[in-house]
Protein backbone atom coordinates (compact mmCIF):
# COMPACT_ATOMS: atom_id res chain seq x y z
CA UNK A 1 0.00 0.00 0.00
CA UNK A 2 1.18 3.44 -0.81
CA UNK A 3 -0.50 6.02 1.14
CA UNK A 4 -0.35 9.45 -1.01
CA UNK A 5 -0.58 11.96 1.32
CA UNK A 6 -3.69 13.24 -0.21
CA UNK A 7 -6.10 10.32 0.37
CA UNK A 8 -8.80 9.75 -3.24
CA UNK A 9 -11.53 11.46 -1.84
CA UNK A 10 -14.97 11.36 -3.39
CA UNK A 11 -17.01 14.01 -2.02
CA UNK A 12 -20.95 13.56 -1.52
CA UNK A 13 -23.11 15.37 -3.56
CA UNK A 14 -25.87 16.16 -0.66
CA UNK A 15 -24.56 16.46 2.75
CA UNK A 16 -27.39 15.44 5.63
CA UNK A 17 -26.04 17.90 8.04
CA UNK A 18 -29.38 19.98 8.02
CA UNK A 19 -31.09 16.88 9.17
CA UNK A 20 -29.40 17.31 12.41
CA UNK A 21 -30.95 18.69 15.77
CA UNK A 22 -28.71 18.83 18.63
CA UNK A 23 -31.53 19.13 20.73
CA UNK A 24 -33.13 16.02 20.71
CA UNK A 25 -30.07 14.06 19.43
CA UNK A 26 -29.51 10.48 20.67
CA UNK A 27 -26.00 8.51 20.62
CA UNK A 28 -26.22 6.84 17.71
CA UNK A 29 -28.75 8.82 15.76
CA UNK A 30 -26.65 10.35 13.11
CA UNK A 31 -23.70 9.01 10.71
CA UNK A 32 -21.68 12.02 9.11
CA UNK A 33 -21.78 12.30 5.71
CA UNK A 34 -18.24 10.32 4.85
CA UNK A 35 -16.37 7.14 5.48
CA UNK A 36 -12.86 5.79 4.90
CA UNK A 37 -12.55 2.36 3.31
CA UNK A 38 -9.14 0.59 2.76
CA UNK A 39 -9.03 -2.83 1.61
CA UNK A 40 -6.63 -5.96 2.70
CA UNK A 41 -5.61 -8.62 0.49
CA UNK A 42 -3.15 -11.00 -0.71
CA UNK A 43 -1.26 -10.04 2.64
CA UNK A 44 -1.22 -6.29 2.13
CA UNK A 45 -3.09 -3.09 2.47
CA UNK A 46 -4.12 -1.27 -0.41
CA UNK A 47 -4.98 2.35 -1.04
CA UNK A 48 -7.53 3.97 1.38
CA UNK A 49 -10.46 5.95 -0.03
CA UNK A 50 -12.89 8.37 1.18
CA UNK A 51 -16.28 8.44 0.31
CA UNK A 52 -19.80 9.19 0.96
CA UNK A 53 -21.14 7.10 3.72
CA UNK A 54 -22.89 4.68 2.08
CA UNK A 55 -24.17 0.48 2.85
CA UNK A 56 -21.39 -1.98 1.76
CA UNK A 57 -21.58 -4.72 -0.40
CA UNK A 58 -20.83 -8.06 1.20
CA UNK A 59 -20.70 -11.90 0.55
CA UNK A 60 -23.13 -13.73 2.97
CA UNK A 61 -20.19 -15.71 3.68
CA UNK A 62 -18.10 -13.12 4.86
CA UNK A 63 -16.00 -14.81 7.53
CA UNK A 64 -16.83 -11.83 10.28
CA UNK A 65 -21.12 -12.39 9.50
CA UNK A 66 -20.31 -15.67 11.05
CA UNK A 67 -17.42 -16.68 13.49
CA UNK A 68 -16.86 -12.99 14.78
CA UNK A 69 -13.60 -11.88 13.47
CA UNK A 70 -14.69 -8.06 14.15
CA UNK A 71 -12.83 -5.27 16.21
CA UNK A 72 -13.46 -1.29 16.49
CA UNK A 73 -12.61 1.31 18.33
CA UNK A 74 -14.88 4.14 20.17
CA UNK A 75 -13.38 7.78 19.99
CA UNK A 76 -13.73 11.35 19.70
CA UNK A 77 -13.27 14.59 18.03
CA UNK A 78 -13.96 18.03 19.92
CA UNK A 79 -14.39 21.21 19.02
CA UNK A 80 -11.79 23.49 20.62
CA UNK A 81 -12.11 27.35 21.88
CA UNK A 82 -10.15 28.26 18.92
CA UNK A 83 -12.49 26.99 15.81
CA UNK A 84 -9.27 24.03 15.41
CA UNK A 85 -10.72 20.34 15.91
CA UNK A 86 -9.16 18.01 18.61
CA UNK A 87 -8.79 14.22 18.18
CA UNK A 88 -8.28 12.73 21.34
CA UNK A 89 -5.81 10.37 22.04
CA UNK A 90 -4.99 8.72 18.35
CA UNK A 91 -1.88 6.99 19.69
CA UNK A 92 -3.25 5.04 22.45
CA UNK A 93 -6.28 4.30 20.70
CA UNK A 94 -4.33 3.00 18.30
CA UNK A 95 -2.39 0.78 20.38
CA UNK A 96 -5.92 -0.77 21.58
CA UNK A 97 -6.59 -1.26 18.12
CA UNK A 98 -3.66 -3.05 17.31
CA UNK A 99 -4.12 -5.57 20.54
CA UNK A 100 -7.49 -6.21 19.56
CA UNK A 101 -6.55 -7.47 15.90
CA UNK A 102 -3.51 -9.27 17.13
CA UNK A 103 -5.94 -11.43 19.70
CA UNK A 104 -8.72 -11.82 17.37
CA UNK A 105 -5.75 -13.26 14.80
CA UNK A 106 -6.79 -10.03 12.43
CA UNK A 107 -4.56 -8.05 9.89
CA UNK A 108 -3.05 -4.76 11.81
CA UNK A 109 -4.07 -1.73 9.83
CA UNK A 110 -0.70 0.20 9.48
CA UNK A 111 -0.55 3.20 11.81
CA UNK A 112 -0.22 5.56 8.73
CA UNK A 113 -3.24 4.39 7.29
CA UNK A 114 -5.11 5.10 10.89
CA UNK A 115 -4.03 7.78 11.99
CA UNK A 116 -3.71 10.24 8.36
CA UNK A 117 -7.24 8.02 7.47
CA UNK A 118 -8.75 9.65 10.84
CA UNK A 119 -7.20 13.30 10.13
CA UNK A 120 -8.35 13.50 6.63
CA UNK A 121 -11.86 12.11 7.10
CA UNK A 122 -12.62 14.12 10.01
CA UNK A 123 -11.13 17.00 8.18
CA UNK A 124 -13.35 16.67 5.67
CA UNK A 125 -16.51 16.07 7.63
CA UNK A 126 -15.48 19.16 10.16
CA UNK A 127 -18.48 20.79 9.84
CA UNK A 128 -19.78 17.88 11.71
CA UNK A 129 -18.04 17.64 14.72
CA UNK A 130 -20.89 19.80 17.30
CA UNK A 131 -20.32 23.51 18.35
CA UNK A 132 -22.56 22.46 21.74
CA UNK A 133 -21.56 21.42 25.08
CA UNK A 134 -21.04 18.32 26.03
CA UNK A 135 -21.20 17.41 22.96
CA UNK A 136 -18.28 15.20 20.18
CA UNK A 137 -17.99 13.49 17.04
CA UNK A 138 -18.07 9.93 18.57
CA UNK A 139 -15.41 8.15 15.38
CA UNK A 140 -15.66 4.10 14.79
CA UNK A 141 -12.93 2.84 12.98
CA UNK A 142 -13.52 -0.93 12.61
CA UNK A 143 -12.31 -4.07 10.84
CA UNK A 144 -14.35 -7.00 9.54
CA UNK A 145 -13.25 -10.39 8.05
CA UNK A 146 -14.48 -9.89 4.10
CA UNK A 147 -13.03 -13.28 2.98
CA UNK A 148 -16.42 -15.02 1.60
CA UNK A 149 -15.83 -18.76 2.48
CA UNK A 150 -17.70 -20.58 5.31
CA UNK A 151 -15.09 -22.90 6.30
CA UNK A 152 -13.87 -21.96 10.08
CA UNK A 153 -10.53 -20.36 9.28
CA UNK A 154 -8.95 -17.08 9.82
CA UNK A 155 -9.85 -14.35 7.70
CA UNK A 156 -7.41 -13.88 4.43
CA UNK A 157 -9.17 -11.06 3.71
CA UNK A 158 -10.15 -7.46 5.45
CA UNK A 159 -12.02 -4.25 5.32
CA UNK A 160 -11.08 -1.75 7.68
CA UNK A 161 -14.02 1.41 8.07
CA UNK A 162 -13.90 4.55 9.89
CA UNK A 163 -17.29 6.19 10.64
CA UNK A 164 -18.50 9.11 12.39
CA UNK A 165 -21.17 10.58 13.87
CA UNK A 166 -22.45 13.67 16.63
CA UNK A 167 -23.35 12.44 19.78
CA UNK A 168 -24.18 14.24 23.04
CA UNK A 169 -22.82 12.57 26.02
CA UNK A 170 -24.47 9.22 27.16
CA UNK A 171 -25.75 8.37 30.70
CA UNK A 172 -25.92 11.58 32.61
CA UNK A 173 -28.67 10.86 34.61
CA UNK A 174 -27.28 8.37 37.35
CA UNK A 175 -28.19 4.46 36.93
CA UNK A 176 -29.20 1.54 38.81
CA UNK A 177 -27.02 -1.52 38.64
CA UNK A 178 -27.08 -4.88 39.42
CA UNK A 179 -23.98 -6.94 40.66
CA UNK A 180 -23.94 -9.97 38.11
CA UNK A 181 -22.67 -13.18 39.70
CA UNK A 182 -24.16 -16.18 37.64
CA UNK A 183 -23.39 -14.70 33.85
CA UNK A 184 -19.69 -13.22 33.25
CA UNK A 185 -19.01 -10.85 30.22
CA UNK A 186 -15.39 -12.30 29.83
CA UNK A 187 -12.79 -15.17 30.93
CA UNK A 188 -9.70 -15.19 31.91
CA UNK A 189 -7.51 -15.92 29.03
CA UNK A 190 -10.35 -14.90 26.84
CA UNK A 191 -11.03 -11.69 25.11
CA UNK A 192 -12.48 -9.38 27.05
CA UNK A 193 -9.67 -6.68 27.05
CA UNK A 194 -10.16 -6.87 22.90
CA UNK A 195 -12.86 -4.17 21.51
CA UNK A 196 -14.19 -7.64 19.66
CA UNK A 197 -17.64 -7.60 19.24
CA UNK A 198 -18.31 -10.60 20.38
CA UNK A 199 -18.23 -9.27 23.83
CA UNK A 200 -20.67 -7.15 23.29
CA UNK A 201 -22.88 -9.42 21.80
CA UNK A 202 -22.72 -12.00 24.91
CA UNK A 203 -23.45 -9.09 27.69
CA UNK A 204 -26.61 -8.15 25.57
CA UNK A 205 -28.73 -11.22 27.17
CA UNK A 206 -27.82 -10.63 30.80
CA UNK A 207 -28.50 -7.11 30.65
CA UNK A 208 -31.67 -7.91 29.36
CA UNK A 209 -32.85 -10.00 32.60
CA UNK A 210 -31.58 -7.50 35.24
CA UNK A 211 -33.62 -4.62 32.62
CA UNK A 212 -36.61 -7.21 33.01
CA UNK A 213 -35.57 -6.69 37.13
CA UNK A 214 -35.37 -2.53 37.12
CA UNK A 215 -31.73 -2.13 36.32
CA UNK A 216 -29.91 -0.55 33.65
CA UNK A 217 -26.89 -2.93 33.28
CA UNK A 218 -25.02 -5.06 34.87
CA UNK A 219 -21.26 -4.88 37.34
CA UNK A 220 -19.78 -7.70 35.88
CA UNK A 221 -17.56 -10.19 38.17
CA UNK A 222 -14.51 -12.61 37.35
CA UNK A 223 -15.66 -15.45 35.72
CA UNK A 224 -13.28 -17.65 38.83
CA UNK A 225 -15.32 -16.64 41.92
CA UNK A 226 -17.95 -14.04 40.72
CA UNK A 227 -16.42 -12.12 43.62
CA UNK A 228 -14.42 -9.12 42.02
CA UNK A 229 -16.07 -6.72 40.23
CA UNK A 230 -14.64 -6.21 36.51
CA UNK A 231 -16.86 -4.09 34.38
CA UNK A 232 -19.90 -1.99 34.75
CA UNK A 233 -22.00 -2.62 31.89
CA UNK A 234 -19.57 -1.63 28.60
CA UNK A 235 -17.43 0.59 30.57
CA UNK A 236 -14.47 1.03 33.53
CA UNK A 237 -16.10 0.62 36.65
CA UNK A 238 -14.85 3.32 39.64
CA UNK A 239 -15.27 4.28 42.79
CA UNK A 240 -14.47 6.58 45.66
CA UNK A 241 -14.05 5.14 49.34
CA UNK A 242 -12.62 7.40 51.82
CA UNK A 243 -11.89 10.00 49.53
CA UNK A 244 -9.52 7.43 47.61
CA UNK A 245 -10.44 6.61 43.97
CA UNK A 246 -10.78 2.46 43.60
CA UNK A 247 -10.76 0.55 40.05
CA UNK A 248 -10.03 -2.51 39.38
CA UNK A 249 -6.94 -3.45 38.03
CA UNK A 250 -6.12 -4.22 34.24
CA UNK A 251 -6.54 -7.56 33.30
CA UNK A 252 -6.99 -9.99 30.23
CA UNK A 253 -10.77 -9.34 31.48
CA UNK A 254 -10.90 -6.14 31.78
CA UNK A 255 -10.62 -3.49 28.66
CA UNK A 256 -7.63 -0.61 28.75
CA UNK A 257 -10.17 2.15 28.60
CA UNK A 258 -8.66 5.39 27.33
CA UNK A 259 -11.13 7.62 29.40
CA UNK A 260 -10.53 5.21 32.86
CA UNK A 261 -6.39 5.96 32.38
CA UNK A 262 -7.26 9.98 31.50
CA UNK A 263 -8.81 10.46 34.47
CA UNK A 264 -6.58 8.20 36.62
CA UNK A 265 -3.93 10.17 35.31
CA UNK A 266 -5.74 13.90 36.01
CA UNK A 267 -6.33 11.96 39.64
CA UNK A 268 -2.89 11.97 40.45
CA UNK A 269 -1.91 15.41 38.69
CA UNK A 270 -4.11 16.78 41.26
CA UNK A 271 -2.80 15.15 44.19
CA UNK A 272 -6.17 12.82 44.50
CA UNK A 273 -5.65 9.63 45.80
CA UNK A 274 -5.90 6.31 43.39
CA UNK A 275 -5.81 2.89 44.26
CA UNK A 276 -6.02 -0.21 41.44
CA UNK A 277 -7.11 -2.70 43.43
CA UNK A 278 -9.31 -5.64 42.93
CA UNK A 279 -13.03 -5.09 44.67
CA UNK A 280 -14.65 -7.83 46.26
CA UNK A 281 -18.73 -7.55 46.09
CA UNK A 282 -18.31 -8.15 49.78
CA UNK A 283 -15.60 -4.84 50.27
CA UNK A 284 -18.86 -3.01 48.55
CA UNK A 285 -21.21 -3.80 51.20
CA UNK A 286 -18.92 -2.88 53.75
CA UNK A 287 -17.57 0.47 52.26
CA UNK A 288 -21.71 0.92 51.78
CA UNK A 289 -22.63 -0.19 55.51
CA UNK A 290 -19.59 2.19 56.94
CA UNK A 291 -20.89 5.02 54.62
CA UNK A 292 -17.50 5.48 52.81
CA UNK A 293 -18.81 4.69 49.54
CA UNK A 294 -19.10 8.38 47.95
CA UNK A 295 -19.57 7.79 44.26
CA UNK A 296 -19.45 4.54 41.77
CA UNK A 297 -19.64 5.35 38.37
CA UNK A 298 -18.90 3.70 34.65
CA UNK A 299 -16.45 5.30 32.89
CA UNK A 300 -16.18 5.30 28.96
CA UNK A 301 -15.80 7.33 25.81
CA UNK A 302 -19.25 7.52 25.24
CA UNK A 303 -20.77 8.56 28.56
CA UNK A 304 -16.89 10.06 29.92
CA UNK A 305 -18.61 9.57 33.95
CA UNK A 306 -21.81 7.65 33.92
CA UNK A 307 -22.95 7.78 37.70
CA UNK A 308 -24.19 5.35 39.44
CA UNK A 309 -27.29 6.24 42.12
CA UNK A 310 -28.15 2.66 43.15
CA UNK A 311 -25.85 -0.90 43.11
CA UNK A 312 -27.85 -4.14 43.55
CA UNK A 313 -25.71 -6.55 46.05
CA UNK A 314 -26.01 -9.40 48.00
CA UNK A 315 -29.96 -9.34 48.03
CA UNK A 316 -29.57 -5.60 48.49
CA UNK A 317 -30.83 -2.39 46.71
CA UNK A 318 -27.45 0.47 48.47
CA UNK A 319 -28.05 3.95 47.70
CA UNK A 320 -25.01 6.32 46.43
CA UNK A 321 -25.24 9.87 47.82
CA UNK A 322 -26.54 12.25 45.04
CA UNK A 323 -24.02 13.08 42.35
CA UNK A 324 -23.80 16.71 41.69
CA UNK A 325 -20.40 19.54 40.97
CA UNK A 326 -18.82 18.93 44.44
CA UNK A 327 -18.28 14.75 43.21
CA UNK A 328 -14.76 14.23 42.46
CA UNK A 329 -15.75 12.28 39.64
CA UNK A 330 -17.69 15.18 38.23
CA UNK A 331 -14.62 17.32 38.94
CA UNK A 332 -12.23 15.43 36.92
CA UNK A 333 -14.27 14.93 34.24
CA UNK A 334 -14.85 18.78 34.09
CA UNK A 335 -11.14 18.95 33.67
CA UNK A 336 -10.88 16.47 31.24
CA UNK A 337 -14.02 18.01 29.02
CA UNK A 338 -11.52 21.37 29.27
CA UNK A 339 -8.40 19.81 28.06
CA UNK A 340 -10.01 18.66 25.28
CA UNK A 341 -11.91 21.89 24.55
CA UNK A 342 -8.30 24.23 24.33
CA UNK A 343 -10.20 25.68 27.79
CA UNK A 344 -7.19 24.39 29.91
CA UNK A 345 -3.66 23.40 29.11
CA UNK A 346 -2.82 19.74 27.46
CA UNK A 347 0.21 18.83 29.29
CA UNK A 348 0.07 15.20 28.73
CA UNK A 349 -0.27 16.18 24.68
CA UNK A 350 -3.18 14.14 24.47
CA UNK A 351 -4.74 16.20 21.99
CA UNK A 352 -4.72 15.63 17.93
CA UNK A 353 -5.33 19.51 16.40
CA UNK A 354 -6.53 19.50 12.84
C1 LIG B 1 -17.80 3.46 25.35
O1 LIG B 1 -17.91 3.58 26.55
O2 LIG B 1 -17.46 4.35 24.62
C2 LIG B 1 -18.09 2.17 24.76
O3 LIG B 1 -17.23 1.40 24.47
C3 LIG B 1 -19.47 1.92 24.45
C4 LIG B 1 -19.66 1.93 22.97
C5 LIG B 1 -19.82 0.53 22.52
C6 LIG B 1 -20.78 2.81 22.59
Amino acid sequence: MELTTKIPTRRTSQSKIKEVNSSTLKFGDFVSDHMLICDYKNGEWMQPHIMPFANLSLSPAALALHYGQTVFEGMKAFYMTNSKINIFRIAKHYDRFVKSLDRMAMAIVPEEIFTEGLRQLIDLDRAWVPKEKDHALYIRPFVIATESRFGVKISEEYRFIIFTGPVPIAYTRPIKVKVETKYVRAAKGGTGFAKCGGNYGGSYYPTQLARKEGYDQVLWTDSKENKYIEESGMMNAMFVVDGTIVTPPLSDSILDGITRDSLLTLARDNGIPVSERPVSIDDLETAFRNQTITEAAGIGTAAVVAPIGIIHLNEIDFHLPEYGPENVLYKLKQQLESIRTGHLADVHEWNCII
